[in-house]
């Protein structure tokens, strides 16, 4: 059998995710204590890590390089007018190129089937740094940022210990979404999204998010409402996203229109009934409409150390799925 790819959250088990999780959260304290253990540094030495990106990138890309060098490894950087992906030669040949050179390809593409088809004909782990359908490096990273905001009564158990948290999201239904959305259920966590008319969950995307239940012992329950009202009441943490997302541009006017009412505000969370220590999270880059500054830029709002996060999430993806290959259980 091939090689075991990163194509989205719905690829864990919840003991996976959460064991990477929680790798993600033993690498930093480790780290930041000064108490690096001497193989992290060596884990990738020697060998290559292409990073083929067809959008833009702040985070996913510093995060995944400043990782690949912190466990001794090369990334090698090839953005969209590098080198041929999808444009001038096919998938499957760049797939069997990169791969036949390189230990991991972490891509970032529009249409989930680029990446998809990368790891189809990939002789070795492909990791999805986002595509129009997933982001679950930015999930892993999300779920480092909600088990430090809130540390379980239960640290030792299962799962996170974030058994009845409730997750709020408010805005458009993406990528972003998704992948959150499958780690709630498979942790526990209750995920109320509010989208309007036209922007909620796809049928298909809604079926793979409820099937994430399955064979977990107390899943979250995801609800959905076009009142962002109704999706606050009583949520721990409030999230949201850009309403429009890479490729996405020329819509602005009309999602702008569509989302009217939507952004989050100190008002909209009262009149909501959010819990009184609420939190706020959003995976950046962030755009005012979605969100006010006195609730992105408040005690309340966790999205630096969220982004901080990714770096940890990346470190913990790469040993999972290149340093281990695969076998998340350590
Ligand atoms: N959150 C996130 O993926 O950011 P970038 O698009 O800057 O990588
Ligand atoms: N939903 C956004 C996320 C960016 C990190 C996009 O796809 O552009």
């Amino acid at each position: 059998s091939g090689p075991r790819h990163l194509m989205s959250i719905a690829d864990l088990t919840p003991a996976e995710f959460s064991s990477i999780v929680r790798n993600a959260a033993v690498r930093k304290q480790a780290v930041k204590a000064g108490q690096t253990p001497p193989s992290l540094s060596t884990s990738l030495s020697g060998q290559t890590i292409a990073m083929m990106f067809s959008k833009r990138s702040t985070r996913t890309r510093v995060s995944t390089e400043a990782a690949v060098t912190m466990l001794g490894g090369h990334p090698m950087f090839l953005g969209k007018d590098d080198i041929q992906l999808g444009v001038n030669e096919s998938l499957y040949d760049t797939s069997v190129v990169i791969s036949s050179m390189t230990s991991c390809m972490v891509a970032r593409v529009g249409p989930h089937s680029d990446v998809a088809n990368l790891a189809k004909h990939s002789s070795v782990p492909v990791i999805n740094a986002l595509s129009e359908d997933f982001h679950p490096l930015q999930t892993i990273a999300d779920f480092l940022t909600i088990h430090e905001a809130f540390p379980s009564s239960k640290p030792s158990g299962p799962g996170l210990g974030l058994n009845g948290l409730k997750v709020a999201w408010v805005g458009d239904s993406n990528n972003v979404l998704f992948d959150l959305a499958i780690g709630c259920v498979k942790m526990g966590v209750d995920i109320a999204v509010a989208s309007p008319a036209g922007y909620g969950i796809p049928d298909k995307m809604r079926q793979l998010i409820i099937s994430s239940a399955e064979g977990v012992s107390s899943p979250g329950k995801l609800s959905e409402t076009m009142v962002p009202e109704e999706a606050i009441k009583g949520a721990d943490v409030l999230v949201t996203d850009t309403w429009i997302s890479m490729g996405q541009e020329s819509e602005q006017q009309k999602r702008l229109n569509s989302f009217a009412g939507y952004q989050i505000t100190n008002d909209l969370a009262k009149r909501g009934g959010a819990k009184e220590g609420w939190k706020f999270m959003h995976c950046l880059p962030r755009h005012p409409e979605e969100v006010a500054d006195e609730v992105f830029y408040s005690p309340r709002s966790l999205v630096f150390p969220e982004a901080e996060n990714r770096l940890w999430a990346a470190v913990a993806a790469l040993e999972g799925f290149v340093v281990n290959k695969g076998s998340l259980l350590q």
